[in-house]
């Protein structure tokens, strides 16, 4: 899937290229201010040994490149790419793994996240089950997330890149991970992958699963009224 976009590898992170581009980010310190670290102790102390830290920056494609705007303006779905960097928050080589700051949608509409480069673990927590699935992504792969889930990523060995659809309609509500994150983190310890229970959720579920390859991004462009309805619009 070509989106216009050049995506370098820089060590173990990903550069993202092209004409205007322009993005937010979402600092470390930003993260640690709002509590939805798991253990902030750690978090602290990198920070005072290290100094901040971007740990993601997300692109509005449907802002800057002409076909992903014409697309997005026919469909009312909104395109952005979010490039996750590598890190553990921890001032040691264990701990937890970067993540993004994890949300709900205002509105309850379907996303689907397509892995364009590295590797990640969508954490999606669906609150009324009190059950949390973590998927892992390769290159290619998507994952379509239900719409009342609150959903995060958390980078693997290396950065990445990934691309996500959805309905400008939808909005944000990062108040759910605000002063307490998610059930369950994703952590590197010894080179190997964990996933701890945060200690301020009570009994939830844990799955772990892989995600499976998808076209939906290409459908975006070939067949958008299909991506609509699978996203829960009208
Ligand atoms: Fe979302």
């Amino acid at each position: 899937m070509d989106l216009g976009v050049e995506i370098k590898e820089q060590g173990k992170n990903y550069l993202v290229n092209y004409e205007n581009a322009s993005g937010w980010m979402r600092s470390l310190s930003r993260l640690i201010e709002d509590e939805v670290v798991f253990s902030l102790k750690d978090a602290r102390e990198l920070l005072k040994q290290k100094g901040d830290a971007v740990v993601y920056e997300v692109f509005n494609l449907w802002k800057t490149i002409p076909k992903v705007r014409e697309m997005s303006e026919k469909t009312g779905i909104n395109c952005d790419i979010t490039v996750l960097n590598y890190g553990v928050i921890s001032p040691s080589d264990s701990g937890e793994l970067f993540f993004t700051y994890g949300h709900r949608h205002e509105k309850e509409y379907s996303e689907v996240y397509t892995l364009l480069a590295g590797e990640v673990f969508l954490v999606s927590y669906e609150e009324s089950r009190q059950k949390v699935t973590v998927m892992h992504m390769e290159k290619g792969d998507e994952v379509l997330i239900s719409p009342s889930s609150i959903h995060r990523l958390h980078c693997g060995r290396n950065g990445a890149v990934v691309a996500g659809l959805v309905p400008k309609e939808a909005g944000h509500d990062y108040n759910v991970v605000k002063g307490r994150g998610m059930p369950y983190s994703v952590f590197l310890k010894d080179n190997k992958y964990e996933y701890p229970k945060n200690p301020r959720f009570k009994d939830v579920e844990l799955e772990l699963s892989d995600a499976s390859s998808g076209m939906t991004l290409q459908s975006f462009f070939d067949t958008p009224d299909e991506v609509k309805k699978l996203l829960g619009m009208k």
